[in-house]
């Protein structure tokens, strides 16, 4: 899919990796980029627009979908993570409520990383839903892409001590590889270096596998 002439929106688009895909949907040339936001957001390009959205609140997103008239590529990235060992129920459903019904990925989807269990957990729920929806959307034309991401130089991290790729990179990364069309995307060094395994690995043959169980009017 080439970005070009494209209708784009991002969640979480203020800051961080969100901010960062609203710059570069521009520099390929975007027609029109709607950036959600919970505040205000200053970006002078005529091209964007900013939208109220937080992904916990069902009214702003009704609004959000009828404000927007029609739409090539949401980018599901608004998240949260907040250290915790899983003692506490309200953090759980705060990580639920952003990042799975929310979704931009993370390797901690694939592999657990047990000093965010409950960020873990969520992203792990999220990448599981995107496998069936992308079965189920199949049929409407509608491509489902995940992204995973290893450790991006954002808020969200910040003092946890690894090397780190830019947002600017991992959005590179990321609008490459939905330009080549791939399913899982690895935007990142730290990501790409499980790429290849995850591809010709176990679980992609079982998806695969399993989406045949799909209606083929609704698989294809
Ligand atoms: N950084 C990494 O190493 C890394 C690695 C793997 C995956 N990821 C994923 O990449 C995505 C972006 O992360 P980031 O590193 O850019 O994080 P970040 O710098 O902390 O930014 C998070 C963004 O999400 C927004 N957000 C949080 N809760 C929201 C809500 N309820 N509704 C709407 N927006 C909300 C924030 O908006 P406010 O400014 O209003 O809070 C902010 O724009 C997340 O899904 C994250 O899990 C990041």
């Amino acid at each position: 899919m080439d970005i070009a002439n494209k209708t784009v929106l991002i969640t979480g688009a203020n800051r961080g990796i969100g901010r960062a895909l609203v710059d570069e949907a521009l520099r390929r040339g975007a027609k029109e980029v709607y950036a959600g936001v919970r505040g205000a957001l200053q970006i002078a390009d005529q091209r964007v627009t900013p939208l109220a959205l937080d992904v916990t609140n069902l009214s702003q997103i009704r609004q959000a979908a009828e404000q927007v008239d029609s739409l090539d590529v949401l980018i599901n990235n608004a998240g949260v993570a907040i250290y915790d060992d899983l003692s506490n129920p309200d953090v759980i459903q705060q990580h639920l409520a952003v990042n799975f019904f929310g979704v931009l990925n993370s390797m901690a989807g694939l592999a657990p990383l047990p000093i965010i269990p409950a960020y873990s957990l969520s992203k792990a729920a999220a990448f599981n839903m995107t496998q069936s929806l992308r079965a189920h959307l199949a049929a409407q034309g509608v491509t489902v892409h995940a992204v995973v991401l290893g450790p991006i130089d954002t808020d969200m991290n910040r003092g946890f001590e690894v090397p780190k790729a830019t947002p600017a990179a991992a959005a590179q990364g990321i609008f490459d590889g939905l330009e080549k069309d791939e399913e899982e995307i690895f935007p990142d060094p730290v990501s790409q270096s499980i790429a290849d395994g995850w591809r010709n690995g176990t679980l992609k043959a079982l998806e695969r596998e399993f989406k045949a169980f799909v209606p083929q009017s609704a698989a294809n």
